[in-house]
């Protein structure tokens, strides 16, 4: 891997190990992509005010978020079906993360149950919910998340139906898969990926509803498209799950002053301003453009993240001193499992570690407590 240099490198890399239906499925986003592109144009646009002759000898990426302290304020985000990237999956994303000292939030719909998830790390560890309308089903995963001592909820709000990802359509990826012969050839291509598939393709938080065994596919596969899809919820059902979790809430896809209000009228205590990485509503604001209009309304009330589109340790720093407490990554660890599970991992937080640290010191400052708007130049047209 030494030739792997940055997040982009690692991304050229996954793209080989990868048959396209998988790399489709963790790369592509909703409609014409245009948000997708957009979270990554955001960072680009922002210029660096760097200051000089200033000692940086000694430099500080640790913060705390919502009273844990991190050394690095990059974040894992939850992303489901992890084992399409490697069959080690979220295991080896919340190894990678707890040895790195920051946070793996686990998807409800990932590929390792939350308890296998806490039994195979000691570090930090939330856990991400749907507001789903079977509330035996959400109590049960939170009594679980609870006893299983997830420090944090992350509720994700902006998947009221699934958005349309194009790419998955052509390529006929869906519950069950619709393969045609030119995706089975190049599935084909791929024997040890191949391998992996039918542990790739289960939920294991959800999976004790329907049961094992061959009869069971097709039951899966609706329970699968039931649990995907949430158009029911609203905010009564936060305070309900407020109601219910003592520890820190945060609700995680808001991108409007009037949502960030509301979160916060119902007790939330952190915000991530998110567009799902463009994977959802296509057209919608950039998370980095989205970010001081949920700051000014939440002020000091909670704290507020960020993700989608960080690529660079620079877009780190840019998010940070734009007001955003730390950010998450979603495609470049799922990347970075792919092309060498754990370590994969721990080599894309390794990068964005040593490119924040970087950018620091060529910004003149001393630690990410010190980033501040002064950091942010006029923007590229
Ligand atoms: C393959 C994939 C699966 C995802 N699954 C979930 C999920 O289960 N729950 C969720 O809240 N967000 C999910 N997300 C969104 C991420 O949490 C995050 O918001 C997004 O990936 C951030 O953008 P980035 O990929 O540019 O870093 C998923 C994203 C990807 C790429």
């Amino acid at each position: 891997m030494t030739r792997v240099a940055t997040i982009d490198d690692v991304r050229a890399h996954a793209r080989r190990r990868l048959p396209r239906m998988a790399f489709d499925f963790i790369d592509g986003g909703a409609d014409q992509e245009v948000t997708l592109q957009g979270n990554l144009d955001a960072f680009r646009r922002r210029t660096l005010r760097p200051r000089h002759l200033v000692d940086v000898t000694e430099r500080r990426l640790s913060r705390t978020v919502l009273g844990q302290e991190l050394e690095l304020p990059v974040l894992i985000a939850p992303t489901g079906l992890a084992r399409i990237a490697h069959r080690t999956g979220d295991v080896a994303g919340a190894r990678a993360a707890g040895e790195a000292g920051t946070i793996f939030t686990l998807s409800t719909m990932s590929s390792h149950s939350l308890e296998e998830v806490r039994a195979a790390s000691r570090g930090p560890l939330w856990f991400q919910l749907y507001l789903w309308p079977q509330r035996d089903v959400v109590e049960n995963l939170v009594a679980r998340a609870q006893a299983a001592e997830y420090a944090a909820l992350v509720v994700t709000v902006d998947v009221p139906v699934v958005g349309n990802r194009l790419r998955d359509v052509r390529n006929g990826f869906s519950f069950p898969p619709r393969v045609r012969p030119s995706t089975a050839l190049d599935l084909l291509r791929h024997p040890r990926w191949l391998a992996g598939v039918p542990s790739a393709m289960t939920f294991a938080n959800v999976a004790d509803q329907v049961g094992d065994g061959p009869g069971k596919a097709l039951e899966y596969a609706r329970l699968v498209n039931r649990l995907l899809a949430n158009p029911g919820a609203d905010w009564s059902m936060l305070s309900w799950l407020r109601e219910r979790w003592t520890g820190p809430l945060l609700i995680k896809g808001t991108l409007t002053r009037e949502d960030a209000r509301l979160a916060l009228e119902h007790g939330v205590d952190g915000i991530i301003v998110s567009n799902h990485g463009g994977r959802q509503l296509d057209g919608a604001a950039a998370s980095l453009d989205a970010l001081a209009e949920v700051l000014d309304e939440v002020g000091e009330r909670a704290e507020v993240l960020l993700d989608g589109g960080v690529r660079r340790g620079s877009d780190v720093a840019k998010a940070l001193a734009l007001g955003a407490r730390a950010v998450l990554i979603g495609r470049p660890w799922l990347f970075g499992l792919a092309i060498a599970g754990q370590e994969g991992v721990a080599l894309v937080l390794e990068i964005l570690r040593q490119e924040l640290d970087r950018t620091l010191a060529l910004c003149g400052r001393t630690s990410v407590d010190d980033l501040g708007a002064d950091l942010i130049g006029p923007s590229y047209p």
